[in-house]
């Protein structure tokens, strides 16, 4: 059968052919083709191979130059804070002056500045802004996206933060994965315990419209603690949700722990994981969803990668774009960070940004491998080799993406579809 769209001639193209959760000498494999070419058809990878292609072309079959670059999954982006309102640059000199994270959040600034920014912002300018900041993540190769609420803290704000991500799922070919995120802080003006009744009470209204199919909660000190969130998680998956949990992010309470009890999806941040929580990751098919852009912002430790991968532990990376504690869209800088500080492979890195991520999205049937019947999902970065990506630090080598078959950047460019504004 001829091809809608061929890319032709690529230098070389790297996939897994593994079956995720990847680990240890897993995640340091992948498969390289060279000349390689990649046809698509109504959307999907038709074919992949080396060599000719010539029997794929018919009169409607459009091809397009692979020469001088290599070809890559779509990168997935797994933990974003993408919806939310306003940005947070009044906090950037007490972090220079060290003042802790916490502190600033117990004030009531940090995460309680961006609700009430996002409580009053309309749904067009929520919109318009994450709209720009998923241009910024496809310009760098990003196709797939989790994207959270969080920043409203109150049951009508926390809906229209899922409701701007819905319909940016009919409008931007990037894809997002929603999840709910009521327990991010705990809201200035209420009582705790009332605020974590509601947050469970709206998980029922969220599920019954579909805006969302994983809870995360903000496992930390002076945030919730094990008990309260096992409370909402257990809550969650009673109604058919994957859970996740931003874990042992500041101080080491346990979170990773609890997200194995509780066969979540993912535990996120972990700079801070005990040693007995890494052997009790490794034995599980739980993600240790890692976010070292957090660390260079904050200026704070990495989370201990080497020994989790060494260990056995199945690992992501993520950039956790939100407005203070890691603002940026770069997601190719995130990579490079992940390699440079977390002494990740090249390998390891590609493997955790597309195989493991959709493994912990539930998405590994569609992306996060190059592999006939899944999504044309497809990065060209103009380099020799993928190593060199994250040699050559901070710049974008991204030439074009293609999400569902069709380009969606050409040149560092974007091409917009009837249906995209
Ligand atoms: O993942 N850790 C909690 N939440 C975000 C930060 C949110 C904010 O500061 O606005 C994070 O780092
Ligand atoms: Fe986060």
């Amino acid at each position: 059968m001829f091809a809608d769209r061929i890319i032709t001639h690529i230098d070389h193209l790297y996939t897994t052919e593994e079956t995720p959760p990847l680990r240890k000498g897993a995640l340091n494999r992948v498969r390289v083709h060279d000349d390689a070419y990649i046809a698509f058809k109504d959307g999907l990878i038709h074919q992949i191979g080396m060599g000719s292609h010539d029997h794929l072309i018919g009169e409607h079959t459009i091809l397009h130059d692979g020469r001088h670059s290599i070809a890559v999954p779509g990168l997935i982006d797994s933990h974003t804070h993408l919806v939310h309102g306003g940005t947070r640059e009044d906090e950037y000199e007490r972090l220079l002056e060290g003042t802790p994270y916490l502190d600033i959040l117990a004030e009531g600034g940090g995460i309680h500045g961006t609700v009430e920014k996002t409580r009053k912002a309309s749904f067009e300018a929520l919109l318009q802004k994450a709209f720009r900041s998923l241009d910024q993540m496809m310009l760098h190769g990003v196709t797939t996206i989790e994207g959270k609420s969080g920043y409203g803290l109150e049951t009508k704000t926390e809906l229209k933060q899922l409701h701007v991500m819905k319909r940016l799922n009919e409008r931007h070919p990037v894809k997002i994965v929603v999840t709910a995120m009521g327990a991010h802080a705990v809201p200035k003006d209420i009582d705790r315990k009332t605020y974590i009744e509601s947050v469970i009470a709206d998980l029922s209204t969220i599920k019954r419209e579909n805006l969302a199919s994983a809870v995360d909660v903000f496992c930390e000190t002076g945030v919730y603690s094990i008990t309260e969130t096992k409370r909402i998680l257990l809550a969650a998956q009673k109604l058919g949700f994957r859970v996740k949990l931003h874990a042992d992010e500041i101080d080491p309470l346990g979170g990773a722990g609890l997200a194995v009890e509780l066969n979540a999806s993912s535990a996120d941040h972990l700079m801070a994981i005990s040693d007995q929580d890494i052997m009790t990751m490794s034995t599980s098919d739980t993600i240790a969803n890692l976010l070292p852009g957090t660390s260079f912002y904050l200026n704070k430790e990495y989370a201990p990668a080497r020994k989790m991968i060494d260990q056995g532990v199945a690992v992501s990376i993520s950039g956790d774009y939100n407005p203070g504690s890691c603002p940026t869209e770069n997601f190719q800088l995130i990579m490079q960070l992940a390699s440079n500080k977390l002494k990740m492979t090249p390998t390891e890195v590609l493997n955790a940004v597309t195989a493991n991520a959709a493994y912990h999205l539930n998405l590994f049937d569609k992306v996060g491998s190059l592999e006939v019947g899944k999504r044309g999902n497809v990065v060209l970065m103009r380099v020799p080799n993928l190593s060199y990506v994250f040699y050559h630090f901070g710049i974008n080598h991204t030439k074009d993406v293609f999400i569902d078959g069709l380009p969606t950047v050409i040149d560092q460019r974007i091409i917009r579809r009837k249906n995209h504004e």
